[in-house]
């Protein structure tokens, strides 16, 4: 089953966040073939989305957490916070988190371990940028990300793991990667965790970073690309519509 994840970001508000909601239902009516969709809004919306997407196929995720569970941590919200709102993932180490709010593999580490340790299937976000993929370093640097990002976090064989390969030069910028670029880091991600891991969690890996409607076909016919991570696309219903379509049009090949 192929994933699509939604990250709104700050792009939209409350009552934008609830339309765009009943869009991603609406596009799913009627589908015989469903891919995973995942939506993750802004927290303030979080309410007034779970109305809408109740009884529904559309899942919701955080686009973060923090690491503890209660207490003194003005602005930030936790976990168990997100939990009790009916959330069921948590995007961790956004490379825009990571770039704008300096947060490091240790802050990851322990929002990872935070996260799981309160049910939520953390969606961890690795990649390289520009300087580093030209140095040739893009294994190296993603290597580390995983290995700092997972240390120490015990996953079970049935715990469920999501990576999102991210490389930070396709963020934003509508130079999506070339999909060949995009299954060799995936094989090479999922070869790596196999050291870092010790049981064998259920592990996805998603490719991020300008997909659209146009490109979302190519990367998702990929046999090792399990989803992929959306941004600006997914605030756009027209365009998110065509990657949910995507993912069914892989999905239907298959059977
Ligand atoms: P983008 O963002 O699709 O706008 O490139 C992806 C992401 O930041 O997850």
């Amino acid at each position: 089953m192929k994933t699509i994840i939604g990250n709104w970001k700050m792009k939209v508000g409350t009552r934008e966040s609830v339309a765009l909601a009943r869009g991603v239902i609406m596009t799913l009516r009627g589908k015989k073939t469903l891919p995973e969709v995942i939506i993750c809004p802004p927290f303030v919306a979080f309410s007034e989305v779970r109305k809408v997407v109740a009884r529904s196929q559309v899942q919701m995720g955080a686009q973060d957490v923090f690491w503890e569970e209660e207490g003194s941590f003005t602005g930030e919200i936790s976990p168990r916070m997100m939990s009790e709102l009916g959330v069921n993932y948590a995007i961790i180490g956004h490379s825009e988190r990571r770039r704008l709010l300096n947060e490091t593999d240790e802050m990851i580490n322990k929002k990872i371990r935070e996260a799981k340790g309160e049910g939520l299937i953390p969606i961890l976000c690795v990649g390289e940028n520009k300087e580093q993929r030209d140095a040739g370093q893009a294994f190296d640097i993603v290597a580390a990300q995983l290995h700092e990002g997972l240390t120490g976090i015990k996953f079970r064989d049935k715990d469920k793991l999501f990576l999102a390969y991210e490389p930070i030069w396709a963020i934003g910028t509508g130079q999506a990667a070339f999909s060949d670029d995009a299954v060799e880091m995936h094989s090479f991600i999922r070869q790596h965790l196999k050291e870092i891991l010790k049981n064998n969690p259920e592990v996805k890996i998603l490719y991020g970073g300008s997909v659209d409607g146009e490109n979302a076909y190519s990367f998702l016919r990929e046999p090792e690309v399990d989803g992929v991570l959306v941004g600006s696309a997914s605030v756009k219903l027209v365009q998110f519509g065509k990657i949910i379509n995507a993912a069914i049009e892989v999905m239907e090949g298959e059977k």
